[in-house]
């Protein structure tokens, strides 16, 4: 992905080989579990249309602003996150050490998820569609035995995490990289036939409508909340990795289009995940899934599959591409706590690929054993799991979001992000838009969100 360098170039850091390879790097990074797992449970549970309409939205205000300030931030300081907002500006660099911290929370719960997906993978390889669909003796679905189970998610997950760390111990990540050009096409390919094929289910229609259709009662603070950290998260904006991606681009790409493409192409995915699974969701006969959270994808799709032809085949395609696309993630996601710990506490690679291990080990078993064995363990209603996605996307993002526009909109200026941006010999089309957005509308909007999601969680008030 990266190469060094050979320009005159005093400085000694690798480059994008070409400006493509940018895009689909940033793009590698962004499509994962967020587009297939996160994007459609929070679009059922949130208000369909609702959700969909304040995504899209954000992401051409939100999401564009804050993108091209992190690649902006990074291409002129060829720093990482912490790095960069010390050159900057020192009195900042907490913003740095506070998006560090983001990563460290996802990669052991995102490895939970990956454990989850090669359970699926797995079933279909062992059983039939239609066995992979039914419930055992006790009526527990195949996804409630193993979340319940003291044992299975474990081992799943240690599965997962192992393949993370094998690819990257032997190092060789830029294969795994090249190969999943070639399957991350084939995945969008087979996300787009399963979802016209869900949509052309008896009885979906309702879930297109829901999906599609914009409905005002579901405008709420959680919505616009869900649907902003889902941006955020599926974006990997507010986590210093944008910044990082930054300091590797040559100065003649052209950030804005590059963002754009970025954007468009994770949108693309994540819309089509959700046209796969929500009307699904009705199709089966049971709108009360859309509620279901994290285990709406394991709950739908092996219905859906069961009444497929050759479900099994297209079950055991769908989740080995989930798996390879998660594996690309998880494997970007585990560098960048390498790196984070490798920079902040000055250790070599081989331990902190070691300490990284053990974080994932602590937060993932806490996240595996949730929703069974330690399922009377909550805080604020949440299991493990939820917690830690709501501690990293709901608190943490928001509030490295929100100080990425303070700094940007008057620390360092705008013009210092339009000038970085120009400097590849474009216009900055959209420069009012973005200073707009960076200094008045994206903060406000934060705090209002941030406060108000927070009096909710402490049951303050009810929306
Ligand atoms: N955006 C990724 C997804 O949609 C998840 C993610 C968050 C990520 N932060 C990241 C991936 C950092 C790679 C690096 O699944």
């Amino acid at each position: 992905m990266f190469k060094k360098n050979n320009s005159n170039n005093s400085n000694d850091r690798s480059s994008f080989t070409s400006k493509i390879g940018f895009v689909l790097a940033a793009a590698g990074s962004a499509v994962g579990l967020g587009n297939l797992w996160r994007f459609p449970y929070c679009a059922a549970k949130y208000g369909g249309g609702m959700f969909l309409l304040l995504y899209v939205i954000l992401a051409v205000t939100f999401g564009f602003a804050l993108m091209v300030s992190e690649i902006a931030i990074g291409r002129k300081t060829k720093l990482s996150a912490i790095g960069a907002f010390d050159k900057l500006k020192p009195e900042y660099s907490f913003v740095g050490v506070l998006a560090s911290i983001v990563p460290v929370i996802i990669t052991p719960y995102y490895c939970v998820i990956g454990g989850w997906v090669l359970k699926f993978l797995w079933s279909y390889i062992a059983m039939p569609a239609n066995e992979v669909a039914a419930t055992n003796a006790n009526g527990l679905t195949v996804f409630e035995q193993l979340i319940t189970s003291p044992t299975e998610p474990i081992i799943w997950f240690l599965f997962f995490l192992g393949f993370t760390i094998l690819v990257i111990a032997i190092g060789v990540e830029k294969g795994i990289e090249k190969l999943s050009k070639i399957l991350m096409p084939i995945l969008v390919a087979l996300v787009a036939i399963v979802a016209v094929y869900s949509c052309t289910l008896p009885g979906a229609m309702e879930g297109v409508k829901y999906y599609l259709r914009p409905n005002i009662k579901d405008l709420s603070v959680k919505t616009i909340l869900s649907a902003m950290t889902q941006l955020f998260y599926s974006l990997s904006l507010a986590m210093g990795i944008m910044i990082t991606y930054g300091s590797y681009l040559k100065k003649d790409v052209n950030i804005e289009t590059s963002v754009w493409q970025i954007e468009i192409f994770d949108t693309i995915i994540a819309f089509l995940a959700g046209l796969a699974i929500i009307p699904a969701v009705f199709a089966c006969g049971s709108p009360e899934n859309l509620k279901a959270g994290p285990s709406l994808m394991f709950i739908i799709l092996p219905q859906l599959f069961a009444t497929m032809q050759a479900g099994r085949i297209i079950a055991i395609l769908f989740f080995f591409l989930v798996f390879f696309a998660a594996l690309t993630s998880s494997i970007s996601l585990y560098e960048t706590c390498v790196s984070i710990i490798q920079d902040k506490f000055k250790q070599k690679r081989t331990p902190s690929i070691v300490f990284t291990f053990f974080i994932c080990i602590i937060i993932g078993l806490l996240s595996s054993l949730g929703y069974g064995p330690l399922a009377m363990v909550t805080f604020l209603g949440m299991q493990f799991l939820d917690l830690f996605d709501f501690l990293s996307n709901s608190v943490l993002m928001p509030v490295v979001a929100f100080f990425t526009c303070i700094f940007v909109g008057y620390v360092i200026k705008p013009n210092a992000i339009i000038d970085e941006v120009e400097s590849s010999g474009n216009k900055f089309k959209l420069k009012q838009l973005f200073t707009v957005v960076i200094k008045y509308i994206a903060p406000i909007l934060i705090v209002i969100i941030l406060v108000a999601s927070l009096l909710q969680a402490f049951g303050k008030i009810s929306m």
